[in-house]
């Protein structure tokens, strides 16, 4: 038996090991994901693996993937913001009384050592993953599908308004999928941009076991500035997001899961860009800053917002019929305790003042694509949460 001979069997023993996924790994496409595995993954103080075998890697705030961005190679890390809008931490609309908040899976040992930063590990199984499920004609690592539908609030774009942020209390769902290549999301996102040119920076939470590995409630993030055509990426999966938290992962789980007619759970999501030049982008999940994406690695964004989104989606690839749940799987017509919701809506516009507020009556507009399947409801006042909304449903046979 010759070397060629030695070296096929060891490929095809690889290709069973790797190949679950119905595609087999040659070993040009290995070497590539080594390659790509060494630019994500970066040297580490120490490592923690969560009780879900999922490995965190602590990296020094500078060595981050963040900063392999040609944009970015002079940048200096900003722990905080310079500035933090008023309202961020207090809710002008009152406390809520209806959902209780969702808590953030903590990291094993209280997380990373000052100065590091917790990132998960990425597998060559997950590379794989990503890869052989990614839908056609669609960035590795971003979004999009022939097969998304939505059902969302967005801020009017007749008029001439800007933002700096947005936030909202989202409440925790765990909505079933059909297939392993589905997602299904609910999240704010704040944009500029024509289509083809759209900058954009979304964060919610997400069952997608394609980017994760599992059915998990998971936290997650998602930026471009081409309309997710080819630039950007979920989390941390490409140079652009610096995390500065050294206890809040990006991937993290949320818990308890609300559920049908009993206990709701929400967690509050926010995303501000700073009231400076550096046009910095801060995400912070129920008051916690977990990081930023620096202003130079937008187009338009730097700028401010010209829309800003609340609401859900769901990903299918052409071909899998059933579409997933959206939100608790169920239409907003069933109210409290029962349809998913979107709370506490607030904005900030582009002003001296800097400060989130609520919602103006009749400021947003509905839309849904597939109304057999998900649904949106008004802008309501559900006692002291004000500016509420209901969304989602329970997929199924929707047509394209
Ligand atoms: C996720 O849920 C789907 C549908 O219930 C199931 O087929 C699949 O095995 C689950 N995947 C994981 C990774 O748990
Ligand atoms: C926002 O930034 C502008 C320009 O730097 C400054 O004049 C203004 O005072 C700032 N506002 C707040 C509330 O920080
Ligand atoms: C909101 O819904 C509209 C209409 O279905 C859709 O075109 C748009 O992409 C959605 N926006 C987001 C950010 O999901």
């Amino acid at each position: 038996m010759g070397l060629i001979d030695i070296a096929i069997i060891l490929l095809f023993v690889s290709a069973i090991k790797h190949g679950g996924e119905g595609r087999s790994i040659y070993r040009e496409e290995d070497f590539e994901l080594e390659q790509q595995l060494n630019l994500l993954n970066k040297p580490y103080i120490k490592s923690i693996q969560n009780k879900d075998g999922r490995i965190y890697d602590c990296v020094h705030l500078y060595k981050q993937t963040a900063l392999d961005h040609p944009n970015l190679l002079h940048h200096k890390i900003q722990m905080r913001p310079t500035s933090l809008p008023k309202g961020l931490t207090t809710s002008s609309s009152g406390g809520s009384s209806h959902v209780k908040p969702s808590e953030i899976e903590q990291l094993e040992g209280g997380g990373c050592p000052i100065g590091t930063v917790p990132i998960k590990r990425v597998t060559k199984e997950d590379l794989i993953r990503i890869r052989t499920r990614s839908f056609s004609n669609v960035h590795l690592h971003t979004v999009g599908s022939p097969g998304a539908h939505y059902a969302n609030t967005s801020t009017k774009t007749s008029g001439d308004f800007v933002y700096f942020g947005a936030q909202a209390v989202i409440v925790t769902n765990n909505p079933t999928l059909c297939a392993d290549t589905q997602s299904s999301e609910t999240m704010i996102s704040v944009s500029n941009g024509v289509p083809n040119e759209l900058n954009s920076i979304d964060v919610g939470w997400t069952v997608n076991p394609t980017l994760y590995g599992d059915n998990k409630t998971r936290l997650y993030t998602r930026w471009t500035i081409d309309g997710y055509r080819n630039t950007g990426c979920y989390n941390m999966m490409c140079p652009g997001f610096v995390q500065t938290s050294s206890n809040i992962a990006l991937d993290t789980t949320l818990w308890p899961i609300s559920t049908y007619n009993g206990h709701q759970f929400g967690s509050k999501f926010s995303v501000f860009r700073e009231n400076s030049s550096t046009g910095n982008w801060w995400f912070a999940i129920n008051d916690n800053l977990v990081g930023y994406w620096p202003g130079s690695i937008f187009t338009s964004l730097n700028g401010f917002a010209s829309t800003i989104v609340w609401g859900g989606a769901t990903r299918s690839p052409v071909g899998v019929l059933y579409k997933p749940e959206m939100g608790s799987g169920h239409f907003p017509s069933e109210g409290f305790g029962k349809a998913s919701l979107f709370e506490q809506l607030q904005l900030i516009p582009v002003d001296e003042k800097y400060e989130f507020r609520d919602l103006g009556i009749q400021e947003t507009e509905p839309v849904t694509d597939k109304p057999n399947c998900y649904g949106v409801g008004d802008i309501t006042e559900l006692g002291p949460a004000k500016y509420s909304f209901y969304f989602g449903g329970p997929g199924g046979i929707c047509g394209y």
